[in-house]
């Protein structure tokens, strides 16, 4: 887990890293806004938890937390959401009521903490205007993106990700090559779907981020980017006429062991 580091005057981005062996490095991305009513948007990683919520905390006070927009219900977007409900009293919980009740099954979330909301709504939390999205590419049906009206940015769950070779601080610093490479990868491998939808219907969901034209794309798997959506978008549009990648297999893994041996 990184600092975390402010990208406007009310939005932080609470980074990590996670290793993908042979391939290179997954951002792991949570977000704060800090306005009148402060909203965490996803909650990190369990196996982080204490650097988390001390990171948290070295932004702001959780008594003062008002929400949390869980994107979906995934457990790298979960990681540290019953722990923070716990901890920041004020706060409710803004999600697909898909992700609560399946999350439910695991936990008890407090349902009277809860909003419910749909791909489509808006909402109005204190001086800022929301609006729920569901990118055209999810990895789960309960995702909710987050189009911020007041600072123009994309809060789009997994969709923007890539595999990159090292951990960047932007998308900028990324080697263009490397980084349409590994949004493509991501892309196919997060939603193998997407190979089977024809192009024309795809381009139509991504033509609709575009007329959105989010000044900033703060995803959950990509280092912040600015002014970046046109190319992003037109790098996407390839993948389901790109290859199908298929993910590592068991030789995979045994090579994977032996490298790790070899290293110790
Ligand atoms: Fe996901
Ligand atoms: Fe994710």
């Amino acid at each position: 887990m990184d600092k975390p580091s402010q990208l406007m005057p009310d939005i932080w981005l609470l980074p990590s890293y996670f290793p993908i062996p042979g391939a290179g490095f997954l951002a792991v991305n949570a977000f704060l806004i800090s306005s009148e009513e402060p909203v965490l948007v996803d909650t990190g990683m369990g196996m982080e938890r204490e650097d988390f919520l001390q990171a948290l905390e070295s932004v702001m006070d959780l008594e003062d937390l008002k929400w949390v927009w869980l994107t979906h219900d995934d457990a790298d977007h979960t990681g540290n959401l019953q722990t923070i409900l716990e901890r920041a009293p004020n706060a409710r919980l803004v999600a697909n009521s898909l992700a609560v009740l399946r999350m439910s099954s695991a936990w008890p979330v407090p349902m009277d903490r809860v909003h419910w909301l749909n791909s489509g709504d808006r909402i109005r939390l204190g001086s800022r205007d929301l609006a729920a999205i569901r990118p055209p590419l999810f990895d789960n049906p309960a995702t909710i993106g987050i189009y911020d009206v007041s600072s123009q940015a994309f809060f789009a769950a997994d969709f923007f990700g890539a595999i990159i070779p090292s951990q960047s601080k932007r998308a900028e610093d990324v080697p263009e090559e490397d980084l349409a490479r590994g949004m493509i990868s991501w892309a196919s491998t997060d939603n193998p779907w997407v190979h089977m939808v024809g192009e024309g219907e795809f381009a139509g969901e991504l033509e609709k981020i575009r007329q959105l034209s989010p000044e900033w794309i703060l995803s959950g798997h990509l280092p912040p980017a600015q002014g970046k959506t046109d190319r992003f978008l037109e790098v996407l549009a390839q993948v389901p006429s790109s290859p199908p990648v298929c993910p590592p297999d068991q030789a995979a893994l045994e090579q994977i062991l032996a490298q790790m041996k070899g290293r110790g």
